[in-house]
This record gives structure tokens, C-alpha cells and sequence, in this order.
């Protein structure tokens, strides 16, 4: 009775050791696909984080500039307007708060390359489906987009 028990035992003991190292084996083989997912879960949670595609990887931002702010707000009025609101949707989205909602380096290589931005970038795939036009390229220059960005500063 006694040998039967431990017999019971050892084999209960045995298979679950072989369970856990099939688990860890499993576990372990994506780990590169793992911290892909991570990494896109946390872009949805903080699109703060979303950098985007195109050339602008990094940026800094002060204080308010305000001779930029005026250039930006000229930029947009003769290239932005046809489709874009501050304060309304309007065949874009209404841009008050947009820097509220993304980074600095998103929207502007939305300005810069929305081509590959609508295709590439999931936040923009889905504007592209709510609002059905695509973002246009305005072939505007790295200057330009900032001043635009600095612009959009200031409509919160
Ligand atoms: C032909 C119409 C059109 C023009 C011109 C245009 N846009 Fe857009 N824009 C859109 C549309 C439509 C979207 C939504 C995304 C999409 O559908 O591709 C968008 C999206 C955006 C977004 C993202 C907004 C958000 O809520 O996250 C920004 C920023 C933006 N545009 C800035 C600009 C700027 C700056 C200009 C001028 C240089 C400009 N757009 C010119 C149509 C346009």
C-alpha cells in the first residue's frame, strides 16, 4: 500500500516537472514576438509614446515661440485649411488639443509623410477609416512642419 502511494507520488511529481519545462520552452521561443506586442500595447495606451513614420525621430520642445507660432498659423491658413478646422471636423479632424493626443514627432511626420503614415502607422490607418480621404502631402519642408506644430501648440 505504502509503495503504491509513493509510486503515485513519483509519478504525479515526474509529470508535472516534464509539464513545467514544455511551459518554460514555450514560453521562452517568441520572446522577440513578446516584446513586440509589449511595445504596440503600450503605444495604444500611451500614444504619447508613438513616434510615427518619416524623418523625425526625436524632438525637444521649449517654451512658446512666438514668431514661430505666427509662421505656423500662415502655413496652415494657405495649405491646411481646404480640409482642416481648428475647432470642427471637417474632411480631416478638428486639430484643437491635437498635441494633446499625440507627440510632437507623430504629427509632424503626419505633415511630412502621411503617405507612409496611412499605411504604416495604426492611429493614422484609423483616422483613415473615420474619416475616409486621406491626409494629403503638402510637401512642406522640416522648418515648415515645425513651425505648424508650434502653431498647434497654442490651440488647446
Ligand atoms: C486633402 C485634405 C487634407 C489636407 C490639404 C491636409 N490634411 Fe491633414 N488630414 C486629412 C485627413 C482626411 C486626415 C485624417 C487621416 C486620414 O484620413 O488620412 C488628416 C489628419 C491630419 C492630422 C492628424 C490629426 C489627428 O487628429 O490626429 C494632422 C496633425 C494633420 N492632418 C495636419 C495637417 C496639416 C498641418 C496640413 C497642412 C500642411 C494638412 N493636415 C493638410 C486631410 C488633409
Amino acid at each position: 500500500m505504502k509503495l503504491k502511494l509513493i509510486l503515485v507520488a513519483l509519478v504525479i511529481a515526474v509529470s508535472s516537472c516534464g509539464g513545467n519545462d514544455k511551459k518554460e520552452v514555450k514560453k521562452e521561443a517568441p520572446v522577440k514576438e513578446v516584446v513586440k506586442e509589449v511595445v504596440k500595447e503600450t503605444a495604444k495606451v500611451n500614444p504619447m509614446d508613438d513616434k510615427g513614420v518619416g524623418p523625425i525621430t526625436n524632438i525637444t520642445l521649449g517654451d512658446i515661440d512666438e514668431s514661430l507660432v505666427a509662421k505656423g498659423k500662415e502655413i496652415f491658413k494657405a495649405k491646411c485649411t481646404a480640409c482642416h478646422k481648428i475647432k470642427k471636423r471637417y474632411i480631416g479632424p478638428a486639430l484643437k488639443g491635437v498635441t494633446q493626443r499625440q507627440s510632437p514627432e507623430w504629427i509632424m511626420n503626419m505633415i511630412l509623410n502621411p503617405e507612409k503614415m496611412i499605411v504604416e502607422n495604426k492611429t493614422a490607418k484609423e483616422l483613415l477609416k473615420e474619416f475616409s480621404a486621406p491626409m494629403a502631402n503638402q510637401h512642406l519642408t522640416q522648418d515648415e512642419a515645425r513651425a505648424v506644430l508650434e502653431y498647434f501648440r497654442t490651440k488647446n
